[in-house]
Formats: C-alpha cells, structure tokens, sequence
C-alpha cells in the first residue's frame, strides 16, 4: 500500500505526459543533437586491400588510398560504399575523400608520410601560421555529401613530432596540416575514431553544414602546439557530442577566418552544440572567437588541467559578434580561470 503511494506520483507523471503527446519520455532520453545527421548502413563495401593496400606500417598506401576512393567515386553505388581498413597500420600520404562514403577504420592506424601544399582558405586570405599556402591535411574533403568516418575506434595517428619539433624550431616554411579537413561539405558524420598526434588542428570543418562529431577521441601530448580538437569554422550546424580529448590547444574552438579575410569572407559559425565532452589542455575547454559566432550551446562539460574553462574572446578592430552563447552544467577542475570574456586577442 505505502508503495503504491510512493510510486504513484511518478506513474501519474508518466500518463500526463503521454497524454501531453509523450513529452517526459523526450526528456528522460539523453539529450542529443546526432539526429542531424542519420548514420547511414552502405549497400557495397570495398576493402583497402582490394586496391594493393598492406597494413604492414611500412608499405605507402597513398595510391592504395587513392584509388580505392576514386574506385567508389566512379561508381557512385546507390547507398554509398563502405571502405574498409582492417586491422593493421596502414602509412599514407595525403589524400582525398568522396561524397556518400564511408571510411571505416578497424582498430588500427592510418598513418602520414608526404605533405603536399594547398592554397589559404579565402576566409583566412594566407595560411594560418606563416604566410602562402598550407600543407594538405591528411585526410581531406571539398564540396562533399554525405561522409562517414567511423569504425571501432582505430586511430588515425598524425605523426606530429616532426611538425612540433619544426614550430619549435622555427623552421616551419608554411602553415602545418590538420588531421582532418572537411570544406564546403555536408552531411558529416566522424564517429568512433581516435585521432592522435595532428601536426596542428585535429578536425577542421570549414564552409560545412551538418557535421556531427560522437564518440570520438582526440589525443596530443599537454605541450604539443595548436593541437585544438575540433574547430567549427564559418559552419552551421556543428554537433560535438561524447568525446574525450587531451590535447595541447583548445578541446572546441569555434572560429570564422580571421581577421579582414574572415570578416570579408562573412561566414559565421551557428548552431554549434557541444555536449557530454571532457578532457584537459593548457588553454581552453571551449573557446569562441575571435571572430563571429551565434548560437553556441554547450552543456555537461568536464574540462581538468586548463587553464580557462570557457573562453569567448574577440579583439579590438574585429568587428562582427559573438552572440546567444549557452553554456551549462560545467565541471571544472584545476582550472586556472573558469571562465574569461575578453577583447585584447590578437589572433587565437
Ligand atoms: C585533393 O583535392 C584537391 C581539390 O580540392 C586537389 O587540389 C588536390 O590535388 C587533391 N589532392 C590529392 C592528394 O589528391
Ligand atoms: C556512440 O556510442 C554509443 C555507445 O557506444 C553507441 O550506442 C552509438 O551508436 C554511437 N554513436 C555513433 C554516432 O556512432
Ligand atoms: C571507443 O572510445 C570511446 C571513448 O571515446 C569509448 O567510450 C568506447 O567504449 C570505445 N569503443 C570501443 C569499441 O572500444
Ligand atoms: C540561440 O541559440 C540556440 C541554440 O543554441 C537556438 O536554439 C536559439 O534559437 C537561438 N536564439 C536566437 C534568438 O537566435
């Protein structure tokens, strides 16, 4: 009897909401902003191997890569085609994704070897480090639909020693490549994946819309330079949900170009939710600006070892906004400052 008292409550809470057109079972499921973006199943599935691929972390597998990619292009199989990298440690060069594909990595390594050079992106008017072009990012996609990176958390390993050691030495002759870098692409998925050591930035969508980043890992050494884990960059629509990340830069820095080429290129970062992330890095758990920015919603952070929790920041000459930031339900420990607004950045 006293039960039933107890429990009656919660059942009655349950028939309202049913009735209100099932409102609490909404609110009972975690909160997610994946739907965005639906995981698609692929009718065809190629493997690496298929296309003279040896994961034996010594063979180059950059034409491998290439050709199994324009293999799927050319096809174009109703559905998409599922590449498959098995087991192994596969070394590449840069290469180049296609639309309605999916590279699923097993539980090994994508590794990097050659850097090509590409031009500045508009909204930046020179690379971002030094002037001129920037190295191509490892994995690359322009003017894309509906890609998939995912698997079961193999890793796509960046090798950045190299690329450290050059910033710290000055040696640098351009702007260092990211891991990942997606531009005028839409309908992203990156999920279950490591990605580890980047040379700079991990995962850079620019001029991209719907893009969902879940369960994904970003790993750096704490002293590694600019290895931010996600940058939301003029993109609309951006989901980072469930990922850990130790790095040496930013966990989520969302950005729109910089300076006069951002500002002429006028392409705001919107719609960026961040959500259940938690990791540490000297700088920031997340960072906005400083360029212009609405509707960031981030929410059940656990952000340690940095040095600001929440940053949003613009500078003086900017121009442009940073407006309706949501931030909620943080958890910060040993954290420098919990959280600093403020116009006096140059360019981070
Ligand atoms: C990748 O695509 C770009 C065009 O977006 C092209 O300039 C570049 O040569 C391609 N790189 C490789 C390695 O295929
Ligand atoms: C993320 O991981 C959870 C739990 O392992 C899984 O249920 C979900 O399908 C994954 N999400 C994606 C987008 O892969
Ligand atoms: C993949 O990594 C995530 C952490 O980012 C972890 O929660 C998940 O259990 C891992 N999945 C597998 C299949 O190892
Ligand atoms: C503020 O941002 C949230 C997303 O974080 C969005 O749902 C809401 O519509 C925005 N409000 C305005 C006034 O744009």
């Amino acid at each position: 009897m006293v039960r039933w008292l107890l429990v009656a409550p919660a059942l009655l809470a349950v028939l309202l909401a049913v009735l209100r057109g099932g409102a609490f079972v909404v609110a009972e499921a975690e909160a997610t902003c994946s739907g965005i973006v639906p995981m698609k199943s692929r009718e065809k599935m190629v493997s690496i191997t298929d296309f003279r691929g040896v994961g034996d972390g010594e063979t180059l597998n950059t034409a491998a890569f290439e050709s199994a990619i324009s293999h799927i292009a050319q096809h174009n199989a109703p559905g998409g085609t599922l590449l498959y990298i098995p087991a192994g440690v596969w070394l590449t060069g840069a290469f180049n994704l296609t639309s309605h594909m999916t590279l699923f990595l097993a539980k090994d390594a994508v590794d990097t070897w050659n850097w090509p050079l590409t031009d500045p992106l508009p909204s930046y008017g020179r690379g971002r480090e030094l002037p001129g072009g920037r190295y191509m990012s490892l994995i690359q996609g322009n003017g894309l639909r509906d890609v998939t990176i995912t698997g079961e958390n193999g890793t796509i390993d960046g090798q950045g020693d190299v690329w450290w050691n050059m910033w710290r030495q000055k040696t640098l002759r351009f702007t260092r490549p990211h891991l990942l870098e997606l531009m005028h692409s839409t309908d992203v998925i990156i999920s279950n994946v490591v990605f580890q050591d980047s040379p700079f930035w991990n995962i850079h969508p620019v001029y991209c819309s719907n893009v969902v980043v879940k369960n994904v890992t970003v790993l750096a050494p704490y002293d590694s330079a600019d290895t931010d884990g996600v940058d939301p960059d003029s993109s609309p629509n951006v989901c980072i949900e469930d990922c850990y990340m130790s790095t040496g830069d930013d966990l989520v820095a969302v950005k729109s170009g910089r300076d006069e080429y951002g500002i002429a290129y006028s392409r705001p970062s919107s719609g960026i939710t961040g959500r259940r992330v938690a990791g540490s890095n000297p700088y920031a758990g997340i960072a906005t600006g400083s360029e212009t920015i609405e509707n960031v919603f981030a929410e059940n952070l656990d952000v340690f070892k940095t040095g600001i929790g929440i940053h949003i920041k613009t500078n003086s000459g900017r121009g442009g906004f940073i407006r309706n930031i949501t931030i909620s339900d943080v958890n910060l420990n040993d954290v420098g400052k919990a959280l600093r607004i403020a116009g006096n950045n140059h360019f981070r």
